[in-house]
């Protein structure tokens, strides 16, 4: 019997000896642990950021309507905050947002313009440049497409340029 705890058999303390790490293994170990989830966090944030974040139409696209039904030169989208705007070339989508401070700007067909009712914004609709007023900066376009229904997929995630149009 051991006094010490330790075995007497001399294939027990062989295989005691296998599981048990010296410091150096111990802390190698730990070093290429360390390295090696450092390293597989490196490849995993360069993957991420290689992948676009999405592919298709944000999670706040709308459908307005159908194309067909968008007759006039513009049409406010319900609830949307958005104008439908059409001309010779197409159709667009036009925030309703007001770049002064963020009122909904409303269509005025007798002026032929958007108007801000909040502190005065003009804007023109063909263009969304400002007319007057303290707006800095022009109305924003938003990414319009055709759904195979004939549905019109906005995308107000998606600020186009002025020039893009969707013919139908
Ligand atoms: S919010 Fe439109 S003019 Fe101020």
């Amino acid at each position: 019997m051991s006094v010490t705890g330790q075995s007497q058999c001399p294939q027990c303390e062989a295989a005691r000896k296998d599981h048990t790490l010296s410091r150096r293994q111990f802390f190698s170990v730990l070093g290429w642990g360390s390295f090696t989830a450092l390293a597989a966090g490196l490849v995993g944030a360069g993957a991420r950021y290689l992948v676009p974040n999405r592919v298709g139409p944000s999670r706040n696209a709308f459908v307005a309507g159908k194309a067909k039904d968008f007759r006039a030169k513009v049409t406010y989208v319900n609830g949307r905050r958005a104008f439908i705007v059409k001309n010779e070339r197409g159709l667009r989508a036009l925030s309703a947002v007001c770049t002064h401070l963020g009122c909904t700007v409303k269509w005025v067909p007798e002026n032929d313009r958007l108007e801000c009712p909040c502190h005065g914004s003009l804007f023109d609709p063909m263009t969304g440049q400002v007319l007057g007023g303290p707006a800095p900066r022009p109305l924003e376009w938003y990414r319009l497409n055709l759904k195979q229904d004939g549905g019109l997929l906005v995308d107000p995630d998606e600020i186009v340029s002025g020039d893009v149009f969707l013919t139908v």
